[in-house]
């Protein structure tokens, strides 16, 4: 399985996502400082990717912590948990998973337990998220892989792969295990203008996997598709409202209003970490805002004359109504979104204690 993110030792070594296809480099993060950089920086990204770096470097934190007690330990550790949330504001993957390591530390902190285990159970807290999240993908792709029929085309946008996930992949795990269960599926790569995770992350984890990868610009999608050769776009996701709206990397959207417009059915694989109950519709989801420099260069050559003003939004919205289903590892949601995403979310709350 593809290398995304490990802990070896004390030591969180990423695969550096920026320098793919071209050079497979590991990041080793020695700090939590390192960890947020390596998120912020896009070292690492895709939504349940970050959330499991954030507990990794959260773990990680505490355990090279030289805090005086457990009451020093706690101020440290919040500050810590405050930097990881400073990185990226749209996945809100990245927020799940930093309040499943405050409520373990809480619980830990309670029981009066020493800082050495504390970070133990920290340690086994992020473990747990990691292992989790590959478990999620693999569930994703056995109910995912059902829907796609043989010999399907089928149009994916950024990269919703093993490198945005702890192992196997949202979007592309559902591709994986229909490959895996024998039938010819054809992918379409959108190039995903600005920062190429579909050219460069997507077109070489397929590759590398031997499936079938055609990478096109986004312009293309349109004509394809009016041309009869794409059958199902699946993608990924970054925060689904309550109500279905789904935020994804800038450009899923017109490609749903594409696949509305064509009756070809647009879906979603995420996991049920995903899913944020307490925002009520998409226009409430935070859009990340990056450096224009994506846009106005592609790596150290200047695309764009000096004085044009640009815009960098990473994520759209995409409005439920043009959501055929949400895949995890629940099954595959319908609509009406507003309910079987809340029921999903309940069933696992209850599964495991946590209240919905
Ligand atoms: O800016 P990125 O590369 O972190 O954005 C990633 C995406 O938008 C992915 O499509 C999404 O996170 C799904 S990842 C399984």
């Amino acid at each position: 399985m593809l290398p995304t993110i490990d802990r070896q030792e004390d030591v969180i070594v990423m695969v550096d996502q920026r320098k793919l296809p071209g050079q497979e480099v590991y990041v080793r993060c020695r700090t939590p400082q390192e960890v947020a950089k390596a998120i912020r920086t896009m070292v690492i990204r895709g939504a349940p990717a970050i959330g499991v770096a954030a507990a990794w470097g959260i773990a990680l934190g505490v355990r090279r912590s030289t805090a005086k007690g457990t009451r020093q330990l706690a101020v440290e550790f919040q500050k810590i948990c405050d930097m990881m949330a400073a990185t990226r504001p749209t996945a809100v993957n990245l927020f799940w998973a930093i309040d499943r390591m405050k409520r373990v530390f809480g619980e830990g902190a309670q029981a009066g337990e020493s800082a050495e285990e504390l970070a133990n159970r920290l340690d086994r807290e992020a473990q747990k998220i990691h292992d989790e999240d590959v478990a999620s993908c693999r569930a994703m792709g056995a109910h995912g892989a059902e829907m796609l029929a043989d010999g399907s085309r089928v149009l994916t946008h950024c990269n919703a792969g093993a490198l945005a996930t702890a192992g196997y992949g949202s979007a592309l795990g559902v591709i994986r295990a229909a490959v895996e269960s024998g039938k010819k599926i054809a992918v379409f790569a959108d190039e995903t203008r600005p920062f190429l995770q579909g050219a460069r992350l997507t077109a070489w984890e397929l590759v590398r996997d031997g499936i079938n990868t055609t990478v096109i610009t986004e312009s293309m999608a349109g004509p394809l598709m009016r041309a009869g050769e794409i059958d199902a776009v699946i993608v990924g996701a970054d925060r689904i409202a309550a109500n279905g709206d789904t935020a994804n990397k800038i450009g899923t959207y017109t490609v749903a209003v594409l696949a509305h417009e064509h009756n070809i059915p647009f879906y979603i694989a995420a996991p049920l970490s995903t899913i944020d109950l307490g925002t009520a519709e998409g226009d409430k989801i935070p859009i990340e805002e990056r450096d224009q420099r994506e846009v106005s260069h592609l790596g150290s050559a200047r695309l764009t004359p000096e004085g044009a003003k640009i815009r960098n939004p990473a994520f759209d919205v995409t409005p439920h109504r043009y959501i055929t289903g949400i895949v995890t590892e629940r099954g595959i949601l319908r609509p009406p979104y507003a309910e079987s995403l809340a029921a999903a979310v309940r069933g696992v709350a209850q599964d495991s204690g946590l209240k919905a």
